[in-house]
């Protein structure tokens, strides 16, 4: 008797969520889940082109493995009943230190590709920098976010069509550009080269074969129209033929650009500059004599040059040396709300992620990007909490030390 009456005090069975959205997130813990499940999810070889990394894939692992190289130094009775995320970016006031990084492609992760993050940014209140290879055009995008919005250019050897989607994106009220500088040539990405993937993805054989596996991303996919760089959308390399990545850069983009260009750009663009690929402190300092207002540190997530350094390393001493002069944002393996303190910490302005939210969208859609979000904010406020520091302003250098 007594045993059925400790049983019932103990058994509560979990309420059944009928909605499968809802059911894969609230066991999505972190990123490394939502990776799980978005690799469950998609295609190899979609999966494979949003998840891999240069070559040997040593900057890709290493970007995120630098952040546990630093530890915390924790101050106690600070009282932090109330805690402020909100900063200020460029000049202006965001909710949290985070921004949404330009990926290209996005509808390959979900058909609704950068229509989703866009609005999921927008949701949050945190810029979304667009890709000059989205799939959905920088009008389209504006149409359904009305908060900050960025545009990633690559230079197309046609200066006139940059210039071109320049004055599209100041028409839209896109707030700044992110002049990508790592990309001469584009890394060779070993994963995608096994698989001979091309963009869009190719339904052949070996796709179908995979899309019947994955009979959520093939009917979703279906679904969507078809998959073309919208920017472009009409003139030759549209990408309405399926191209390899590394043959249409290699062949549309500049790889004669130079610090020479900034002043043209700069002619072109009345707005704020982020150079985002800067990987010295010469080339940081470099950026800010040329009047640029902000650098990405970033080794575009390790797709490029593979031992290049990781980003988080390069905060402090960029910082040291022009901190004051301009917004530093630090881009590559920011995969926890502790990992925003800690490159706070070091001396940067805010910090970006892209892989992310791309696992968040194939595994879920719109939901998933909004739960990566919130993912970073509430995991950045339990750690300000957990560090004594109840504003941005108060994370200086004390709160971490490397090991
Ligand atoms: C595009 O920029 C890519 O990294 O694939």
């Amino acid at each position: 008797m007594k045993m059925i009456e400790t049983f019932r005090s103990v058994v509560r069975f979990k309420e059944i969520e009928l909605d499968p959205v809802t059911r894969r997130l609230s066991r999505a813990a972190d990123i490394n889940d939502l990776r799980r499940i978005a690799k469950r999810r998609l295609p190899r070889g979609v999966f494979d082109y949003i998840d891999g990394g240069a070559e040997d894939e040593r900057t890709m692992t290493r970007n995120s493995a630098a952040f546990s190289d630093i530890e915390f130094r924790p101050r106690v009775l600070r009282d932090v009943t109330n805690i402020d995320t909100t900063t200020t970016v460029l000049g202006k006031s965001i909710p949290l230190p985070l921004q949404l990084a330009p990926t290209g492609f996005t509808r390959i992760a979900h058909s609704q590709g950068e229509l989703a993050v866009a609005r999921a940014a927008a949701r949050a209140g945190i810029p979304y920098g667009l890709s000059t290879l989205s799939t959905r055009s920088i009008e389209e995008v504006a149409a359904v976010s009305d908060g900050p919005k960025w545009f990633q250019v690559y230079t197309w050897k046609d200066r006139g069509l940059v210039a071109e989607m320049l004055e599209r994106a100041h028409v839209a009220g896109y707030e700044a550009i992110i002049l990508t500088v790592d990309t001469a040539v584009l890394g060779r990405r070993e994963r995608d080269v096994r698989r001979g993937y091309t963009l869009p993805p190719k339904i052949g054989l070996e796709t179908i074969v995979d899309g019947a596996i994955h009979p959520g991303w093939t009917w979703d996919f279906l679904q969507g129209g078809a998959i073309t760089f919208s920017n472009v959308q009409g003139r030759k390399g549209d990408g309405s033929t399926a191209i390899s990545l590394a043959a249409y850069a290699n062949s549309q983009f500049s790889q004669a650009l130079s610090w020479n260009d900034i002043d043209w750009l700069r002619r072109q663009w009345d707005r704020p500059i982020v150079l985002k690929g800067i990987q010295t402190v010469a080339d940081a300092k470099q950026a800010v004599a040329f009047g640029i207002e902000g650098i990405a540190l970033s080794n575009h997530g390790g797709r490029q040059l593979d031992d290049a350094p990781s980003p988080i390393s390069l905060v402090e001493p960029v910082a040291q040396e022009v901190g004051s002069e301009v917004d530093i944002f630090c881009d590559g393996g920011v995969r926890r709300g502790s990992d925003i303190v800690k490159a706070i910490a070091l001396g940067a302005t805010a910090v970006w992620i892209g892989r992310p939210y791309l696992y968040g969208l194939g595994a879920a859609g719109e939901r998933g990007v909004d739960h990566v979000i919130e993912f970073y904010r509430s995991g950045l406020q339990r750690t300000m909490a957990l560090t004594g520091v109840r504003a941005i302003s108060e994370i200086d250098r004390d709160v971490v030390a490397w090991k």
